[in-house]
């Protein structure tokens, strides 16, 4: 076989599946995947008005820029979509202060799904009474922080948590507070896909309480003869990053059907009724999410028909998007490091094949979706716009994994080079939320963006920091203070 100077590509060859053909426009913005703000001025990003080269001087790479507008636009549109019912954000996809203040100042709700996002919302403060708390392994210290602050519901998830939340709830009843109001986390038996849903008899995980062997409807009985506990309703949620309404009706008309049950046991007729998050989101531009408007209206008609068909009143909607709120957003710069050609093998026509390997100054610490889920990103060169070839590339991390990836296969122009940045897209739920120190890589800040404004609402981490929680190391100094700064090598933007 003859060699071939490494470099970009260019001579035929079958490039691999999932990188397609490379588009017309390497740099192009679309806009279902990119955040509202996004535009080129000469060539360069801006985000909210303000240009990435400049952000990134400012606060360093690896960097998380939030576009405000984006944000709070989707949430309202969740608002709009969903009125008259309680749309809950869900703060694990991305929590921080000024978050919690947003969703607060807009008027949604939120799910916290542990003690400590709980203690964030409440810190920012976030009306306590807006709050519902998850988790199928709740504590006692856990508990007792949402009994005491008078979060709007805990949604139960067990017997042996009711077994925890009595006691408690008794306690606040003769100190003269009103009884603990719960939601019981119902599964429903959906096991919900992007495209597709299978109805399952039996359900192999660790939430909530199964419709089919009957443990919801006896926790929903217990609860409802507690006197300290109140049985708001009902909660089911089916999996994450849905395309597909149909899974949601199906799990609308089974926890409707336990509505019935509930009231044929009882008597008692549920005020609330919450379907939980999973809203899927565009991450590559053939993507086809639902809107807000078109899920609000579907499960409205279902559980409308299911209730008029049990002859129940229509309970209160309430739904949990995380994703979808804070997903798209946000992007991710990071400037590159080191481009590697790496030789597949042979292509069509004798032509070899060959990938860059395009590594960046963050990856799986900061981004560990690629990894784990095999999750799909896309991302453009963002200091500067280029009319050279498009490349195979693999864009990857800087950590000492071989899985460290972060966009498995895009085309990018033949020309990057050290110094330049990328924008990778969608990146604003479960990416700094998820974020670890693998390999004492340290947290990128978070930037939001905003007419020209630009706020760092969560600071980069530093070595110090995490220093501090070291036994040895605690209060030492860096042994070079440049170690803690995101000084980069090249000068951002080489070559704009
Ligand atoms: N409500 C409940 C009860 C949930 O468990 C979740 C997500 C949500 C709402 C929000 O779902 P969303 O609208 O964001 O899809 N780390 C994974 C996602 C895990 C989601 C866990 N629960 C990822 O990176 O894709």
């Amino acid at each position: 076989m003859r060699a071939h100077p490494a470099g970009p590509l260019h001579g035929a060859f079958a490039p691999p599946p999932s990188a397609g053909m490379p588009p017309a426009d390497l740099g192009a913005l679309d806009e279902q995947v990119w955040p509202r703000s996004a535009r080129r001025v000469d060539g360069e990003l801006h985000l909210g008005g303000k240009p990435v080269t400049e952000l990134a001087r400012t606060h360093g790479t690896p960097l998380f820029v939030l576009d405000e507008g984006d944000f709070r636009g989707r949430a309202a549109d969740f608002a709009t979509a969903f009125d008259g019912a309680d749309v809950h954000y869900a703060s694990k996809a991305f929590l921080c202060g000024q978050v919690a203040r947003w969703i607060a100042d807009d008027g949604l709700h939120l799910d916290a799904c542990s003690g400590n996002e709980l203690a964030v919302a409440l810190a920012a403060g976030f009306p306590a009474e807006r709050i519902a708390l998850h988790g199928n392994n709740k504590s006692l210290v856990e508990l007792q922080l949402a009994v005491d602050a008078g979060i709007g519901h805990v949604v139960v998830d067990s017997f042996d948590e009711i077994d925890r939340l009595v006691p408690m709830a008794l306690a606040r009843m003769e100190a003269g507070g009103s009884p603990v109001s719960v939601l019981i986390r119902t599964t429903v038996g959906i096991e919900a896909h992007t495209h597709e849903f299978i109805a399952t008899a039996h359900e192999d995980q660790k939430f909530g309480f199964s419709l089919a062997t009957g443990d919801a409807l006896t926790a929903a009985v217990r609860v409802i003869r507690e006197p300290a506990l109140h049985l708001a309703g009902l909660h089911s949620h089916i999996g994450s990053q849905i395309f597909d309404t149909a899974g949601f009706e199906a799990a609308a008309h089974r926890v409707v059907g336990l509505l019935g049950q509930v009231h044929q046991a009882t008597g008692e007729v549920l005020e609330e009724l919450n379907l939980g998050g999973g809203f899927g989101i565009a991450y590559l531009p053939d993507d086809d999410p639902v809107t807000p408007h078109d899920v609000a209206e579907r499960l409205r008609t279902v559980v409308a028909a299911e209730c008029a068909a049990l002859d129940l009143p229509v309970p209160r909607l309430a739904v949990e998007p995380g994703r979808a709120i804070a997903g798209p957003g946000t992007v991710t710069l990071y400037e590159i490091g080191t481009i590697k050609p790496v030789r597949l093998g042979s292509g069509g026509q004798g032509a070899p094949q060959v990938r860059n390997y395009v590594s960046v100054d963050g990856g799986m610490s900061d981004n560990i979706r690629t990894a784990l889920y095999d999750a799909s990103y896309t991302c453009v060169l963002a200091n500067r716009t280029s009319d050279a070839p498009p490349a195979l590339c693999r864009v990857v991390g800087k950590h000492c994994e071989s899985g460290d990836v972060l966009v498995r296969d895009l085309w990018l122009p033949s020309d990057v080079q050290p110094g330049d940045l990328l924008a990778v897209a969608a990146t604003g739920a479960y990416c700094w939320s998820m974020a670890s120190n693998y390999n004492y890589l340290l947290k990128p800040p978070v930037v939001a963006v905003r007419d020209g404004a630009a706020t760092e609402i969560v600071r980069r981490q530093t070595l110090l920091d995490v220093f501090a929680l070291d036994a040895v190391l605690a209060g030492r100094p860096a042994p070079s203070p440049a170690i803690d700064q995101p000084a980069p090598e090249h000068p951002v933007g080489a070559r704009s």
